[in-house]
């Protein structure tokens, strides 16, 4: 069986505060994305914890261990939409569509069933980005669209590449009853 798909030693679920930590390390182990600061993250598995999932795999102790995670949230104002923050997949996981499934579990709970689009910012270098949600978008037939929303000197004063904000939807996913 391949891991990610449906193998059940990989387990995806509503984040926790004690995930912190652990999410913490994989986003720094996950370069290029921009490390938080752990307080950061902890309010990524706690406010944001509705609509962000952790994957994490059992050892034969039954330990978890954190191999992948989306952070998102439903932008204020907009119940249609859900912006990506990172999506982070430990190197030993990559290549059996976790990140992919990860997104699809975000949007089957029912705190999604309004979610029409889903909201992202990928620099242009970034291609296991692009990859990641033009791959998505096809999968479920949406339409995608992008353009430049922070520019490097405007937003960034020249330490960061330009962020294009990439949106695809309209999409329909049957939300499932329960979150
Ligand atoms: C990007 C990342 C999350 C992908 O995770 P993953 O679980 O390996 O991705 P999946 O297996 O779900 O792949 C889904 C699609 O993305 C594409 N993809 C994944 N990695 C890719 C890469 N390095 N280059 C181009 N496309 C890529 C795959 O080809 C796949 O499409 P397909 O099924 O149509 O072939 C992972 O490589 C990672 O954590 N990278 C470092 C952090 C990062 O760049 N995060 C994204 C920015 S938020």
């Amino acid at each position: 069986m391949t891991p990610g798909t449906n193998d059940p030693a990989i387990l995806l679920r509503v984040p926790k505060a004690e995930d912190a930590a652990d999410l913490h390390r994989l986003v720094a182990e996950c370069p290029p994305l921009d490390p938080n600061s752990l307080y950061c993250n902890l309010l990524h598995c706690t406010h944001f914890s509705a609509t962000s999932v952790a994957a994490v795999s059992k050892d034969s102790h039954g330990r978890e261990h954190l191999v992948g995670f989306i952070s998102a949230y439903i932008p204020p104002g907009q119940p249609e939409t859900l912006f990506v923050w990172q999506v982070a997949v430990a190197a030993e996981a990559r290549g059996q569509r976790l990140a992919a499934r990860m997104l699809d579990n975000i949007l089957e709970r029912a705190v999604c069933q309004d979610v029409r689009y889903v909201d992202t910012t990928i620099t242009p270098g970034n291609e296991a980005s692009w990859g990641l949600f033009r791959s998505w978008a096809r999968h479920h037939d949406a339409p995608t669209h992008s353009r430049v929303i922070f520019e490097r000197d405007r937003h960034f004063e020249g330490r960061h590449d330009d962020e294009h904000l990439m949106r695809i939807g309209p999409f329909e996913i049957a939300a499932e009853s329960a979150t």
